[in-house]
C-alpha cells in the first residue's frame, strides 16, 4: 500500500545540514549548477524528528482515505536533502501501522517537506588569501586531522566557491574549497566542503577528500 503526503514547513528550526550534492554538469560563470541530490538512507529511523514525519504521513493518508491507521513504528526509509533555490528533504519511508482490526501492515509512504529558505547560487571567491577565507580553509584541515587522526598541514587556499543560505531567521554560508596541504611532507590538494554560520558560531565539516 502507497501513501503520497506532502506539505510546507514555514518553521526553519528543523534544518538538517547534510546535503550531499553531486555534480552533473558545470555551468560557467555565475550560472547555476546542474546537481543531482541523492538519496541516502536514513541512519536512525527512532529520530524523533523522523517519527514525526512517519506519524505525519499516517495522519495525512487517514483524512485523505478516511480510515484510522495507528502509526506503529518506521520500518526504514531514505532522504533525499535538496538545496536548490529552496531547501527541501523529501522522504520514502518504510512504516508499520495497525489498522481498525489491531493487525499490523507495513505501509510505503513518500513525501517531502520544504523549508522558506533562499539558497544561493554557488560564486567563485575571488579573494583566496582573504583572513576568513583562510580561516575556513585551516578549520577544514584542522577538523579532518581531528576525525581522520591525520597530520596534514595547511599550506595555502588555490581555489574556492561559496553559497549562502537565508532566511529571516536564518544564515548559513557553505564554502567548497580545494586546499593545498602537505602530508608527511608531500603535497596534495583536498577538496572540502564546510558549512558556516557565523551568528551562531557554528562550523561543521562536511565533506573532505583529496582531490585528483
Ligand atoms: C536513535 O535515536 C533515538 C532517539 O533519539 C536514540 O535513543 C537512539 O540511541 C538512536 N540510535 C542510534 C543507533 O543512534
Ligand atoms: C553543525 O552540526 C550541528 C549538529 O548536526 C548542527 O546543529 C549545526 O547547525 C551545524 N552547523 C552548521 C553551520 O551547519
Amino acid at each position: 500500500m502507497a501513501i503520497k503526503f506532502n506539505f510546507i514547513l514555514e518553521t526553519l528550526s528543523a534544518l538538517v545540514v547534510a546535503a550531499v550534492l553531486f555534480h552533473v554538469s558545470t555551468a560557467h560563470g555565475d550560472r547555476r549548477k546542474v546537481l543531482v541530490f541523492k538519496w541516502n538512507p536514513i541512519k536512525n529511523v527512532t529520530d524523533p524528528k523522523v517519527v514525526d514525519i512517519g506519524k505525519f504521513a499516517i495522519n495525512e493518508h487517514n483524512k485523505e482515505a478516511k480510515i484510522k491507521l495507528k502509526f506503529q513504528k518506521n520500518v526504514k526509509g531514505e532522504i533525499q536533502v535538496v538545496e536548490d533555490v529552496y531547501y527541501a528533504e523529501n522522504y520514502r519511508m518504510v512504516i508499520a501501522a495497525t489498522d481498525g482490526g489491531g493487525s499490523p501492515h507495513n505501509y510505503l509512504a513518500e513525501g517531502g517537506r520544504r523549508e522558506a529558505l533562499m539558497v544561493g547560487w554557488w560564486t567563485p571567491i575571488k579573494d583566496l588569501t582573504n583572513p576568513k577565507v583562510v580561516e575556513i580553509g585551516k578549520f577544514a584541515v584542522d577538523e579532518h586531522n581531528k576525525e581522520a587522526k591525520t597530520k596534514l598541514e595547511y599550506q595555502k587556499v588555490v581555489e574556492g566557491e561559496k553559497q549562502t543560505v537565508t532566511d529571516v531567521h536564518y544564515y548559513r554560508k557553505n564554502y567548497r574549497l580545494v586546499i593545498a596541504a602537505t602530508d608527511g611532507g608531500s603535497p596534495h590538494n583536498y577538496l572540502a566542503e564546510v558549512a558556516d554560520m557565523p551568528w551562531e558560531k557554528s562550523r561543521n565539516l562536511t565533506s573532505f577528500k583529496e582531490k585528483n
